[in-house]
């Protein structure tokens, strides 16, 4: 029996993936072998030994301290795809947002009806102060040419934009799904320099925290429209107050705001929006907890942010799940380990992923507890599980 912690509403599409008769789900389980989450902030939580995974239903990891997970053979999951249609629909309307005034017209609407002004005889002499240009014709930087950024590169193709992307890291899935009318740019500053409009679509994380900054904005278009729908931390709030303040920058409309924020002119807050379907929600559940269970069950572990893809079928009755540190000697270890009790090693699998690394070992064999014991002492291994099939 699997010990499921949940640490948000999970929708319950996903947890019909968990069924009872292997699974506990509670919200307060002491000993979780997975933990479910959304956006709940566990950066300074405890990893209980007991914790083999936890699954993200959502695309960032910002709030799971990867590190410490890596290093105690914790592998962390999200779901990256399951939300691109939701966010990409909210892509759009806030770049429709950023150039039309359709917020502020609303608000100042609202507020002439509070007043008890009869709104029909002011919208035609009011409305002068909300025009707000097209989006045809105009240049839209899309950073990050992930599952979200390729779909919103694609679209804005469509409503008449000529789109510019930028992705170091570009998958070949994604370079397959891109549009042939996007161009991709070799580096930053050209996406900056040529955009009336930019929108962000990566993780935030050491490499990325303030990309958006000084030396970007200098760089940008006097009057560049700015859409944030990924992270806070993306763009340095210090160099963006002054840009906004000065026109530089003609308006910024997050999924992040704050207060200060929200007190500058072309400011669009919403409350974290981006994902929040229930469409979205569903397919991140169910995609979060079928990516548990396979860990959990079977070892394998696809989408992961912190270990490498790695599946293979059962081909032996026990399996030897190996989280190591991406160092040399390991597999030697292992196999000298198991012939000490003459077991043959049935079928392998070893990838790597940065500093970490991970094995599959399918054995014919009963792997006895102090075989288990002495694989997980050799150095440079941070976890092993003996799956039974
Ligand atoms: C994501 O990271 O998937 C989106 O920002 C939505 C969310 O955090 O739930």
């Amino acid at each position: 029996m699997y010990q499921i912690k949940t640490l948000n509403k999970i929708a319950q599409v996903g947890l019909n993936e968990l069924p009872a008769e292997t699974y506990t789900i509670a919200d307060d389980t002491a000993a979780p072998d997975g933990v479910l989450v959304r956006s709940a902030d566990m950066l300074s939580a405890e990893l209980p030994e007991s914790l083999l995974a936890i699954a993200r239903a959502g695309a960032g990891t910002n709030n799971i301290p990867i590190d410490r997970c890596s290093e105690a053979g914790v592998v962390v999951f999200n779901t990256p795809g399951a939300n691109a249609n939701a966010v990409k629909e909210l892509t759009i309307c806030a770049l429709l947002l950023a150039s039309r005034k359709v917020a502020a017209g609303n608000k100042w609407l609202d507020a002439q009806a509070a007043d008890g002004v009869d709104v029909t005889t002011v919208i035609e002499k009011g409305k002068s102060q909300f025009v707000g240009p097209e989006l045809l014709g105009k240049t839209l930087g899309v950073i990050g040419l992930g599952a979200i950024g390729v779909q919103v590169a694609n679209i804005a193709t469509k409503l008449g934009m000529n789109v510019v992307g930028y992705d170091p890291f570009l998958s070949v899935n994604a370079a397959l799904s891109l549009s042939r009318a996007v161009r991709w740019a070799k580096d930053l500053e050209t996406v900056w320099k040529e955009s009336d409009y930019l929108t962000l679509h990566l993780p935030q994380n050491e490499h990325t925290k303030g990309i958006v900054g000084k030396d970007a904005i200098a760089a940008m278009k006097d009057g560049v429209r700015l859409v944030n729908l990924a992270r806070g931390g993306l763009v340095d709030k210090a160099a963006l107050i002054p840009a906004l303040e000065s026109g530089k920058v003609a308006s910024y409309v997050t999924d992040f705001p704050d207060n200060d924020l929200l007190k500058l002119p072309g400011v669009t807050g919403l409350p974290h929006l981006g994902a929040s379907t229930p469409e979205s929600e569903d397919n991140c559940a169910v995609m979060a907890a079928r990516q548990l269970a396979d860990y959990l069950e079977n070892g394998n572990i696809v989408n992961s942010v912190n270990l490498p893809a790695v599946e293979l079928p059962w081909s032996g009755i026990t399996r030897l799940c190996i989280i190591h540190r991406n160092s040399p000697g390991i597999l030697s270890g292992i196999t000298s380990a198991l012939s000490q009790e003459s077991i043959n090693v049935e079928n392998m699998v070893n990838k790597s992923k940065g500093d970490y690394a991970y094995t599959i070992v399918d054995v014919n064999a009963e792997v006895s507890l102090e075989s288990v014991a002495h694989i997980a002492g050799l150095d440079n291994i941070l976890r092993v599980r003996a799956l039974k099939r």
